[in-house]
């Protein structure tokens, strides 16, 4: 299928799309919206809403091996362990481990790293990461144990600065935790690129990757970036709010996390701490079914189904980045319209450029409090964006704000909202 067909076939099949999404005309109060908020969480699919209502109904607690209904639980994990390795590209089930969050599961990585770093290493953050990969590392690893946290820093076209986080390390450092994309700017950070000049200059170095902002917008191959830990949430991909955790097997093995003695000491069991969710993890077996579902819906034919899961979700996720592009184009030209004395737009904004950011916009308009913005948009035209830091070190670091206006957008959002919200900022700012 080329590109044009296949952008049309998304267009196609849009509005049966949205219908999968209760949530995608009104909030659950019954509001009329029109949601641009899917970077602080997705809205949620139907496939991981009734997922969720129906385990939470008839699920086993605990897994087990002789009654059918433990051995329902224990099959049940398994099989999302397993559904997660394909969607990620991990080579097996056992490097999948669930969390209350990806904030929860990067600190319970931090932790566990005792018996590899030491107090000689060093390691590098970015000023562009959400901070649940920031101070799990200056926290346990910087004021806790002594070693030396180094800031890679951010450029000002909002990129991570590659030559920057390049010169900071050295064979002494130990660990690099760095995301895929910025919540802040939607910035892409080129990690395929990045991780063997990386590896160059450290051979020790570990590579923790937050994949949670990028996970809803492109396809994810932990074995082709070659990282050796990556997280991300459930609710920022049409699911339930858990963290996911990827490690490299062999990693795992040696990590040691905090665990109660009777827990099994392998992984994945070594780093869940206590009983999971069994609704939470059906709930996002379900958002995934949605992403196999989307990719069948894409194939105009019989023959143009793809046969094996993991091929179906790399599809998929492309079908999305492709449509998601002409989102993004469509809205950095609109903003090319807009007044530059009161308008600007933070990150990529050439619309020749959208292969290197995700559809996130923060913005501001002089002589406007991003609250008064967020109020007026919502009040006037029911845009629900937000505002606030966004826990982003690109917001809160970098730019030294407290708050900004964001507005981020998924695959179920319309080319006609693109324009509207666009048309909107110009009421406003011109
Ligand atoms: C890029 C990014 N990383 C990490 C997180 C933290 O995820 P969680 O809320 O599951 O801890 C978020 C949440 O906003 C995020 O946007």
């Amino acid at each position: 299928m080329s590109q044009q067909e296949m952008l049309d076939r998304f267009l196609e099949i849009h509005s049966k799309i949205r219908s999968r999404f209760p949530q995608i005309e009104q909030d659950v109060f019954g509001n009329k919206r029109i949601y641009l908020n899917s970077g602080a969480g997705t809205l949620t699919v139907d496939f991981a809403i009734h997922a969720l209502a129906s385990k939470a109904q008839s699920s086993n607690p605990q897994p087990g091996d002789i009654d059918p209904a433990e051995i329902a639980t224990d099959l049940l994990h398994w099989r999302v362990r397993q559904f997660v390795t394909d969607f990620i590209h991990a080579r097996k089930p056992e490097e999948i481990s669930f969390h209350f969050s990806t904030t929860h599961a990067l600190f319970n990585l931090a932790y566990s790293l005792r018996t590899i770093l030491t107090k000689e290493s060093n390691l590098v953050v970015t000023d562009l990461d959400h901070m649940a990969n920031i101070s799990p590392w200056e926290d346990i690893w910087g004021l806790e144990k002594g070693c030396q946290i180094r800031r890679a820093k951010v450029n000002g076209e909002g990129c991570l600065d590659v030559d920057h986080l390049l010169s900071l390390i050295d064979p002494k450092t130990g660990l690099v935790a760095v995301t895929m994309a910025s919540n802040g700017f939607g910035t892409v950070v080129p990690l395929k690129e990045i991780i063997p000049l990386i590896r160059k200059k450290s051979h020790i170095c570990l590579i923790c990757v937050d994949g949670v902002h990028h996970a809803l917008h492109g396809p994810i191959d932990v074995q082709e970036m070659d990282c050796d830990f990556l997280a991300f949430s459930g609710y920022k991909l049409f699911g339930p709010m858990l963290g996911v955790l990827w490690g490299k097997e062999h990693l795992l093995r040696k990590l040691v996390p905090y665990k109660v003695e009777t827990n099994k000491n392998e992984s994945p069991y070594k780093f869940e701490q206590g009983t999971l969710n069994n609704a939470i993890l059906a709930s996002l077996e379900g958002a995934l079914e949605y992403l196999l579902w989307l990719s069948d819906e894409l194939a105009m034919n019989v023959e143009q189904k793809i046969p094996l899961r993991r091929d179906k979700l790399r599809f998929v996720m492309n079908a999305i980045a492709e449509y998601e592009g002409k989102l993004s184009q469509l809205i950095l030209e609109g903003f090319q319209r807009l007044d530059t004395n009161t308008f600007r737009c933070y990150g990529i904004t050439h619309p020749k450029r959208i292969l290197e950011r995700d559809p996130t916009f923060s913005f501001d308009i002089s002589g406007k409090n991003p609250k008064e913005i967020k109020k007026y948009l919502w009040e006037e035209y029911g845009f629900h964006i937000a505002c606030g830091n966004h826990y982003s070190a690109a917001i809160y670091r970098h730019l030294g704000r407290d708050s900004i206006c964001r507005a981020s957008f998924a695959h179920y959002d319309t080319l006609q909202t693109c324009k509207s919200f666009v048309e909107a900022l110009e009421s406003f700012s011109n």
